[in-house]
Parts: C-alpha cells; structure tokens; sequence
C-alpha cells in the first residue's frame, strides 16, 4: 500500500470511506498502526503525556516532536504522517508558525502538521499552507488551552460554543486545512459540522458522525495510569501484561530460576581447563 494523500483523503470522504487514524509516538507504535492499516498516523503531543510523562501537553517542545516524528517514519515508511505543532510554536508570530511547521517536515519527516485553534490561528494556517505544507486543524476541545478551560471538559455543549465551533470549522477549511479533528464535542455538533464541510471530520469523542476517528495509541491499548475519559475505548491491556511480565522477571532472578542453560553460552571444556592451570 502506498501513502495517502490529502487528495485522497477527501476522496474517501465523498465514498463515505472511514479514515482510521492512531497516534503513535516511537518505532514499535508506528510499526504496530502501519501493520494494523491505520489511514493516518499521528504523532500527537499527547506524546507529553502517554510516553513522557507530564501531566499536560503543554511542556512539551519542538524538539521533543521532531525526535518522536523521525522514529515514527523509520517505523511507518508507506503511511501518511501529521505531526503536532505544539504549545507556543505558533502564536508567537506567522513566520515563526511557519518555520516551525517546515521543522516538522523538513527535519522530522512528517507530511503533514496539526494546529489547535480557530479563528485565532487563520493567519497561521494560511501561510503554512502557502508554503506547501499540508494542515489539519483541530477544535473542540483543545487540549493546549487546559488552563483557560478550567480541565478536560466537552466544548459546544451551549448555542454560543457550539456556533463559534461550527463557525470555526468553516472558517479552518476555507484557510485550507485538509481534515479538521474534532475533539469532545456533543455528537450532533459533530455530525452537522461534518455534513456541511467537505473536507473529512475525524472525531475523538466526537460521535459517530465524523468522516473518521482518531484515539492515542497508549488509551487504546490500555499502556497507561491516567484517568480515561470514556470515549477511549481499549482494545488491550497491555499495562496488565506489561506489569506481570516484570514482576515475573523480578521473582524469578530473585529465586534463581531465570537463566536458564538455554539462555547461556557454551565454551570448550579444554578452555576453562587452560584458565585454572
Ligand atoms: O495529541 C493528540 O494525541 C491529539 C489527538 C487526541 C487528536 O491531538
Ligand atoms: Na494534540
């Protein structure tokens, strides 16, 4: 299979095609979402959460994405890659929005790059796209605005969230994104907005009326301490299995049953008996 592009992203959209995508962070991750099919990989900064262990996204840096995206690209060489811009590496100004978002590309590898924001960022998004780099938008819930919000909480719930919402979304892909994620926001919003756009919604909390879906890696696959909100669905739960295999490993140096002979080197016996002469 060979990558998508944005073209056929909205293809997909007018053939009502899902599009599947999975945030990953490393090489295993990126290895596991290209052999499951994953449409999209993300590498998302909830990298500053799931994997390095912050409790927000906000400390996450421009450096951190860009080593997170290249091991993603040694690990998923045929799929499409969007990479975060993360806090503060486009509000300072368009030019610096700009270069940041060629740093993703031209040194991390990614094909792509996410913005959260609305009308705020329309100037951003449009010079990104001016220099031919293709953006995702995300609104909803932004994840980087935590500390104005208050927390977590689903966004568009009253007539003035939900209008600025759908105007934003309109306001994104007239500025030239090519998807626009969604995230918490009731599933009627959600639905409306992706009926009236033709550029593919992907939803996270977002119901099932969005063009596609998107969940973090690590929620899925149920790696990790903190508290889920329900729409992260898991698929697995290899924190379980991650923390018995240790615990297995532990025990059994402890008790002298790991190694084994088979888990050792042999050597001649005339080389040992030379040693000790
Ligand atoms: O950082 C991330 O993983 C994201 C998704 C939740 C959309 O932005
Ligand atoms: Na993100």
């Amino acid at each position: 299979t060979s990558k998508l592009s944005t073209v056929k992203l909205q293809e997909m959209k007018r053939d009502r095609q899902k599009v599947v995508m999975l945030t990953a962070y490393d090489y295993p991750t990126a290895r596991a979402a290209e052999e499951g099919d994953v449409d999209v990989i993300l590498v998302g900064d909830s990298l500053g959460m799931v994997v390095l262990g912050y409790d927000s996204t906000l400390p996450v840096t421009m450096e951190d994405m860009i080593h997170h995206t290249k091991a993603v690209t040694r690990g998923a060489k045929s799929t499409m890659i969007v990479t975060d811009l993360p806090f503060l590496s486009y509000h300072i100004s368009t030019p610096e929005a700009v270069r940041n978002a060629g740093r993703l590309i031209q040194e991390g590898g990614a094909d792509a790059v996410k913005i959260e924001g609305g009308r705020e960022i329309l100037e951003q998004v449009q010079a990104i796209v001016r220099a031919g780099i293709p953006v995702c938008g995300h609104i909803g819930l932004q994840p980087q605005m935590v500390n104005q919000l208050g927390g977590y909480k689903v966004q568009g719930k009253d007539f003035e969230g939900a209008k600025k919402i759908f105007e934003d979304a309109l306001l994104l892909q007239e500025a030239g994104c090519f998807a626009l994620v969604l995230e918490c926001v009731p599933t009627p919003l959600a639905a409306l907005i992706s009926e009236r756009l033709t550029i593919p919604t992907i939803g996270i909390g977002a119901g099932d009326g969005c063009d596609g879906q998107v969940l973090v890696v690590h929620d899925m696959l149920g790696i990790t301490d903190r508290y889920l909100p329900k729409f992260a669905k898991k698929y697995g739960e290899l924190g379980d299995a991650m923390l018995n295999s240790v615990s297995q490993f532990a025990q059994e140096v402890r008790e002298s049953k790991f190694p084994e002979a088979q888990h050792g080197f042999k050597m001649a016996d005339d080389v040992l008996e030379r040693l000790v002469e």
